[in-house]
């Protein structure tokens, strides 16, 4: 069986003060012998704060975005080698609210994926659908384009030891999340195309984001092929979050 992992997306949320809460919480509540992953993706400027919190326990940390190039004269940008001298050991790609609001395009999203992944950082690709092309009826097919410009671009073995989360737009921020069984079409979709593209798909974790919370994640990660979640609103608050992984403990 695949070892679960849950993500908390903390977005642009936090302050010095509310983090130390936080984390010092989530510390408390969650035991080293926990049989899953834990990760928390922070805002870039409290990286070190966060791996100071969580350097001796088993909560590991991610950002949140990444650069798409090495280094140089790229004002604003982030490099993967930076968040490495954090400890960064995650990193989401192409999260929707960022795809939307900076117009990143899927081949940006792909560099960035392959960047990561060739630094030893796990990257954490976000792909899923608009609420107009559910109802369209074309989620599988824009989530295969989604996946196809890096299959394209760096062949499907770059899968290997990654995470998708799939992460349908509609469900994000909304209060309506997927139904678990919604979840296990597209994840079993999932896997099946990035199957049949490569003969062994090594550790690959698909998860589901869009409004996971401590009611709805016990029914979701029971689903054969959701590998965990990718939480939003409900990782800002520990009990939630701890709620949320103890759900994943299947
Ligand atoms: P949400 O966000 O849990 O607040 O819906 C999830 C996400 O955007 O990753």
């Amino acid at each position: 069986m695949r070892r679960k992992i849950v993500v908390g997306n903390w977005k642009m949320n936090g302050s010095l003060a509310s983090n130390e809460l936080l984390l010092e919480a989530l510390l408390e509540k969650i035991s080293q012998t926990i049989p899953l992953d834990i990760v928390v993706c922070v805002p870039y400027p409290y990286l070190f704060q966060t791996q100071s919190h969580l350097k001796h326990s088993c909560i590991r940390w991610g950002a949140q975005n990444v650069a798409k190039f090495e280094s140089g004269a790229f004002t604003g940008e982030v490099s993967v080698s930076m968040l490495k001298e954090f400890g960064a050991s995650f990193v989401i790609i192409g999260h929707s609210e960022r795809s939307t609001a900076y117009c990143e395009s899927d081949e940006n999203i792909a560099t960035k994926f392959m960047m990561v992944k060739k630094a030893g950082i796990t990257p954490i690709l976000c792909v899923g659908e608009t609420l107009i092309e559910r109802e369209a009826g074309i989620m599988e097919k824009v989530v295969s384009k989604q996946l196809d410009t890096i299959i394209e671009m760096y062949g499907a073995e770059m899968f290997d030891e990654t995470v998708i989360a799939y992460e349908p737009i509609w469900a994000i921020g909304s209060d309506l999340a997927a139904s678990p069984e919604q979840a296990q079409v597209m994840h079993q979709f999932i896997r099946e195309k990035l199957s049949s593209n490569i003969k062994v798909l090594k550790n690959l974790k698909i998860i589901y984001g869009g409004s996971v919370n401590p009611q709805n994640a016990l029914q979701l990660f029971s689903m054969p092929d959701v590998d965990g979640g990718l939480v939003g609103r409900a990782s800002l608050n520990s009990s939630d979050f701890q709620s949320i992984c103890r759900s994943a403990e299947i």
